[in-house]
């Protein structure tokens, strides 16, 4: 049995995020960084998570919750060295390996960590490093290597020599460790650095000294161990992660038009066929079914679609379930619960609140249906308002099976249609309706004959 115990790093502020929010918890594809290095350290096997938490600590914690992870406090944030120790108390005689992850590297694939740790394993090494080479290695700190070419220590940009800054690879920030010597070798690190901290990056040189084995693994893709920083580091992680998502939901049979004009989250499934056109954002846990139609420019969020359904241009979903072979939009508002039964169709201008719309119903033009239960084969008129609230509470409103309501008819709540009855348009309806009946309740029509029009040209003056 192989022991692995992951340590998260995600103690520091992100002062050039310039946030109130901690950095690590700062959303990429509607996720919160961290949550990636988490997920990662669980894909490789970790029989615990450690993420250590500094700034923000309740934040970061409540974001976790669920996870199985433990927390482990660093209160001062004195080096990343400084950092891992704080995760010593929760690993007491652990004595397997120690994998070291940044909060701030949301990219990191676990085909690259397998294979890092697949070396670490193999090769008996007390430390590995996971490295990569950089055209441009400003701000990281610098691989050295001994005449011979084994690893022997780590410099931090700051910190290093004109013929070290020449070297191009670098530290990733990704290390495997055995964890007695990790923690022997960090109670021996020292603040003689040009910003007084405890570098964790040092481990490699005291490990090297003590003639331990040390390596470093080099990876080939700088796009997955880049940490984020700033904003600018975020926006390019996000586009990262937004072309692997839209890549795997290709690969399952997904048409996106446009991958770089469409953002979809982490937690969404599309089913095979469907088809998502540009300007389309899917966020949150939403599920899309199989061959339906996303048209441009609209916005769904934690919510159900299932198969076959059209949603037409421009449409905000949000919180709601819609059932096979539905038409929403252009330009519909599904709000929290709304509920779309097989067939239905909701059309332009029409928002829907906390309401169930039966089979084949439709409800196609500037209407509002709030806190309402619409039976099958409903046809609702343009300019329907279902009058649900009356200053202080919300009111029901049932149209049951077959009920026809003509257009500009106010449903003023609590109020009941029963089958088959239909509602003349321009009626404001307050009392229940019973079945197979004409409901009409506006003011009747009157013609006034011989009306005198005025004479033309006699507003002259
Ligand atoms: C670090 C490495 C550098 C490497 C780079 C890769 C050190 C000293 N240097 O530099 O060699 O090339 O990552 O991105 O580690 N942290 C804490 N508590 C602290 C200090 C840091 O939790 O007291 C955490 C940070 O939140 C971050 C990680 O440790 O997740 C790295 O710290 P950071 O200050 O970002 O180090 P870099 O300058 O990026
Ligand atoms: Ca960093």
């Amino acid at each position: 049995m192989y022991y692995l115990v992951s340590v998260i790093l995600a103690a520091g502020k992100g002062t050039r995020m310039k946030s109130e929010l901690v950095k690590v918890l700062h959303p990429v594809a509607g996720r919160p960084m961290l949550a990636y290095p988490v997920a990662a350290a669980k894909a490789v096997g970790s029989s615990r998570i450690i993420v250590v938490a500094g700034h923000q600590k309740d934040k970061v914690e409540a974001a976790l919750q669920g996870q199985q992870v433990d927390i482990a406090l660093q209160a001062e944030q004195l080096g990343s060295g400084h950092a891992v120790l704080m995760a010593a108390p929760h690993l007491k005689d652990f004595e397997g390996d120690v994998l070291i992850l940044c909060g701030d590297v949301p990219l990191i694939t676990t085909e690259t960590l397998e294979a890092f740790l697949a070396t670490h394993r193999e090769n008996k090494a007390c430390v590995s490093v996971l490295t990569v080479e950089l055209d441009n290695p400003a701000g990281y700190g610098r691989i050295l290597r001994t005449g011979g070419g084994d690893l022997c220590g780590i410099i931090e940009h700051r910190d290093a020599t004109a013929a070290q800054l020449a070297v191009h690879e670098i530290n990733t920030g990704i290390y495997c460790c055995r964890a007695p010597f990790l923690f022997e070798a960090l109670g021996k690190v020292k603040t003689n650095n040009d910003q007084g901290e405890y570098y964790l990056p040092d481990i490699v040189s005291i490990a090297a000294a003590a003639g331990m084995k040390v390596q470093a693994m080099k990876t080939g893709d700088f796009e997955e161990v880049a940490g984020i920083n700033d904003r600018a580091g975020l926006a390019k992680a996000e586009a990262a992660m937004q072309a692997r998502i839209a890549g795997r939901h290709m690969a399952e049979g997904v048409t996106i038009f446009d991958p770089h004009a469409t953002y979809i989250e982490a937690d969404v499934q599309i089913g095979a066929d469907t088809v998502v056109y540009p300007g389309t954002s899917l966020r949150g846990v939403t599920r899309i079914g199989c061959g339906c139609i996303i048209d441009m420019h609209s916005v769904i969020k934690d919510s159900i679609i299932g198969n076959g359904v059209h949603i037409k241009p421009s449409c905000m979903i949000d919180e709601s379930t819609i059932a096979d072979n539905v038409v929403v939009g252009p330009f519909a508002h599904l709000r929290p619960q709304a509920v779309l039964s097989e067939g239905a169709r909701v059309g332009n201008f029409v928002e829907i609140k906390k309401s169930r719309i039966g089979t084949g119903s439709k409800v196609n033009h500037l209407t509002y249906i709030g806190d309402a239960t619409i039976g099958s084969g409903v046809n609702v008129g343009a300019g329907t308002i279902t009058c649900n609230y009356d200053g202080k509470r919300k009111h029901p409103t049932v149209i049951e099976d077959n009920v026809f309501i003509g257009s500009n008819t106010a449903l003023v709540a609590p109020v009941t249609i029963c089958k088959n009855a239909l509602i003349g348009a321009g009626s404001t309806i307050t009392k229940n309706v019973p079945e197979n009946t004409l409901a009409v309740a506006r003011g009747s029509q009157k013609n006034y004959e011989n009306f005198m029009l005025p004479k033309p040209g006699k507003d002259k003056d």
